[in-house]
């Protein structure tokens, strides 16, 4: 679906953001591109709907080269979720910009009206479709963005540390909508340095340093390399820490899923001792509790 051959990218004014950033991303991916601040995310997430175009390098989606040439082929495929909802949003009502999209596509009336129901229902602001813009609230604008991308049907979405600023709730909404539209075939590439979210969700991450990849690959192989992790700037999972405490531990759990059936492994084999009885206990419950909001990848 992304196919990124040593892509770099200076901004007017000398800062060099990207150094020669190579990577894929196959059709159906949910890939989490993590760093410090500064290290480059959005300025790669830019690079995946032709919103900057490359400076040296090649950046491919889906079989077509991203230039100005393309960026209108470009963005029917890539659906661009910005950080901020109040740099996507516009129009005066939720449903004019919902439709804005689709209208501008010039699609007949009844396709547009089709696209506006099932991305409000998708997003959950059906009951919205009225309000104005300036009367949602933050998490709201930020359902509606989404939205507004979804009603382009795109096959792949970008997004842009999406669950900043919201509230828990609306992050585990927000992560379940990811989760279910990546289910059904949708490409999503996020940027965060949610480490604790990410494990739970992503199947693949990429990790930026200095506007270069340090590491990218499956969670287990991110996540194994806990120097590197701490070199850029970033923590293994809370729940990896907690481990500490079994050394015969070589492989440390990244969820709470995870710890439970690792546990539960060894405790089988009679390799744990007492104490790890009774946190495999403990952490049932929370497995369950945790399995039912996400820890689904
Ligand atoms: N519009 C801009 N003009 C100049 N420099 C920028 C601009 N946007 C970002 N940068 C710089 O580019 C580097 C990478 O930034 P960015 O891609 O925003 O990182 P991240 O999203 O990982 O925090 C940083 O050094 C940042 O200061
Ligand atoms: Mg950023």
């Amino acid at each position: 679906m992304i196919r990124i051959n040593e892509l770099g990218f200076t901004y007017p004014g000398g800062t060099r953001a990207l150094d020669g950033i190579s990577l894929e991303v196959p059709e159906g991916s949910f890939m989490a591109i993590m760093g410090a601040n500064g290290s480059g995310k959005s300025t790669l997430l830019k690079h995946l709907n032709g919103l900057l175009i490359a400076g040296t390098g090649k950046v491919t989606v889906a079989g077509m080269e991203v230039s100005r040439k393309s960026f209108d082929d470009v963005n029917r495929v890539a659906g661009f979720v910005f950080q901020d909802p109040n740099d996507q949003i516009f129009a005066p009502t939720v449903r004019d910009d919902i439709c804005y999209g689709p209208r501008n596509l010039g699609l007949p009336e009844a396709e547009v009206s089709r696209r506006l129901e099932l991305a409000a229902a998708q997003v959950a602001i059906t009951d919205l479709l009225d309000r104005p813009i300036h009367h949602l609230s933050y998490g709201q604008k930020k359902r509606l963005s989404i939205a507004g991308v979804l009603a382009m049907e795109p096959r792949m979405l970008v997004l842009d540390e999406p669950t900043a600023s919201l509230d828990p709730m609306g992050e585990k909404r927000l992560m379940r909508l990811l989760h279910e539209l990546n289910r059904g075939g949708m490409t999503v590439v996020m940027a965060t340095h949610d480490v604790d979210l990410v494990p739970l969700y992503a199947r693949q991450v990429c990790l930026l340093r200095a506007g270069r990849v340090a590491v990218a690959g499956g969670l287990r192989e991110v996540f194994s390399d806990q120097e590197l992790i701490e070199r850029c700037h970033l923590r293994l999972p809370r729940i990896a820490y907690l481990f500490d405490m079994f050394p015969e531990l070589t492989e440390l759990p990244l969820t709470v899923g995870m710890a439970r059936r690792k546990l539960e492994e060894l405790l089988e084999r009679g390799e744990l001792g007492p104490a790890a009885g009774l946190l495999a206990s403990g952490l049932g419950p929370a497995a369950g509790l945790l399995e039912r909001e996400g820890d689904l990848a």
